[in-house]
């Protein structure tokens, strides 16, 4: 990495006039050299941001984050969409710290390990079980296990346009990043389309009684068709596979019971984590009791090694994620966040029309999961483009690499960020006309999943 070695062109004098970032990069030279990546998850990392952003954050409130140099910002998508009440939300980082007091973990379960199951499976329609863990890939790729065993079956369908399920080698084989990952096991895993039901049904007659299950997101950011998800359940039935939804992004955003409850059509297990715990780490996998207990003791098949991890059940994440629960129903949540990103998405679309920017720049999605899409001259997606878009608003003070909100955003943060849009896009549209790389300080961002550096 080549942070601070180029001399500065005097646009980025200009940028740096209101915003210094001199110890986010003393300290990105360094953590490149003590961690690969320069950070332990690829998506937060350097190449997913502008040269002039802030490099590290030292702490946060409600949707209000300062980094290393001071600088403050408000933030989206926070903890990669995980934090959904708000940094440091006293009643869980308070219930979490009792249960803190009372021990972490034990040689035999804790009494909450069963509260927060009852919990879970009040909001969660048609599963019996669940099981706790500690990352999203690790429940999905637990789902996969079961499914495997349940059916006899080796092979795997997942969506191919929806971007990640685990950072396990039956999905990661399946991307660009896929070194050290056998062949044998990236085969294994097969892709059908969105929205498109005659896709998945050549892939069942293609592998016909191989299919051991189907896992997708029940919607990523565009809605399903109408009758799409029941299709995709009775097809499944019928060719007696498992339907898996990864409810990593919709569970505790779409309603608090998931895509699932949103659209009336229930899988066979789900897969849930991010916003359970407000950015503590617990994940769950929950399913039918059919399947789910062969991952116990009670029967006589051939036993599913189902999540058993030493950290699986700590306990303070366990509170953590029973007080964000509680707080969801006891505030309505999902409403507010429906509400704040629909005030968003409104008030970005009327001063992105104001500059002309209709088929340039775009907010898609839902409005509790509000992303945006950056065309260049010729109308086709441009990394280039979003790379000065997240450059102009972080010099306006946003970070947001979405428009994902919490419940932490006031109507005053959501007016900020739309004043702080108009200013971007007012860059944005100059570019348009005078070239990107006028504007751009730096080198443009990469996808997460490419080949090489
Ligand atoms: C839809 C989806 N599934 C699974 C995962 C993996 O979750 P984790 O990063 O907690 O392992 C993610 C993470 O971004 C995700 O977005």
């Amino acid at each position: 990495m080549d942070h601070g070695k180029n001399r500065p062109t005097s646009l980025e004098i200009a940028v740096n006039e209101s915003k210094s970032f001199s110890k986010s990069r003393a300290m990105s030279e360094k953590a490149h050299r003590l961690i690969p990546g320069g950070a332990h998850t690829y998506a937060k990392g350097d190449d997913q941001y502008p040269e002039q952003a802030p490099g590290f954050i030292v702490r946060g409130k409600g949707c209000h984050v300062w980094d290393v140099d001071g600088n403050e910002f408000i933030e989206y998508g926070m903890g990669l969409r995980a934090v959904t009440l708000g940094h440091g939300f006293e009643p869980v980082v308070e219930a979490a710290y009792r249960q803190m007091q009372a021990g972490a973990n034990f040689n035999r379960p804790a009494t909450i390990e069963v509260e927060l199951a009852e919990a879970m499976l009040q909001l969660i329609d048609g599963a019996d079980m669940v099981k706790f863990a500690k990352n999203g890939s690790d429940v999905t790729t637990a789902a996969v296990k079961l499914a495997r065993a349940y059916t006899g079956r080796d092979l795997v369908a997942i969506c191919g346009d929806q971007p990640f399920f685990s950072t396990d080698d039956w999905f990661i084989g399946t991307t660009e990043v896929n070194a050290g990952i056998p062949d044998a096991i990236s085969r294994l895993t097969l892709k059908f389309r969105y929205n498109d039901l005659a896709d998945l049904q050549a892939l069942f007659e293609q592998y016909p009684g191989q299919i051991a299950c189907v896992l997708m997101e029940a919607e990523a950011v565009t809605p399903p068709a109408p009758g799409y998800l029941q299709g995709i359940k009775d097809l499944c039935e019928k060719q007696g596979a498992v339907l898996v939804f990864d409810e990593m992004i919709t569970g505790f955003r779409w309603h608090i019971g998931g895509a699932q409850r949103f659209h009336g059509v229930v899988p066979h297990l789900s897969t849930f984590g991010k916003a359970m715990g407000n950015g503590f780490a617990i994940a769950a996998l929950a399913g039918k009791r059919e399947t789910m207990r062969l991952g116990g003791l009670e029967h006589d098949q051939p036993r599913v090694f189902l999540l058993s991890t030493t950290h699986g059940a700590e306990t303070h994440a366990l509170a953590a994620s029973l007080e964000t629960i509680r707080i969801h129903r006891e505030r309505d949540v999902i409403d507010f966040l429906w509400r704040q990103g629909e005030r968003l998405r409104k008030g970005i679309n009327q001063v992105a029309e104001g500059h002309g920017l209709g088929g340039y720049f775009e907010v898609i999605g839902r409005p509790c999961n509000l992303v945006y899409q950056t065309n260049d001259r010729q109308g086709k997606p441009s990394q280039a483009f979003r790379t000065l878009f997240l450059q102009e608003m972080i010099r306006g003070g946003i970070l947001a690499p979405s428009f994902v909100v919490s419940y932490s955003h006031s109507n005053e943060d959501i007016d900020r960020t739309i004043d702080a849009v108009d200013q971007a896009l007012s860059v944005y549209a100059r570019a348009l006309a005078e070239g990107v790389n006028r504007h751009l300080v730096g080198r443009a961002v990469k996808p997460v999943n490419r080949r090489y550096c």
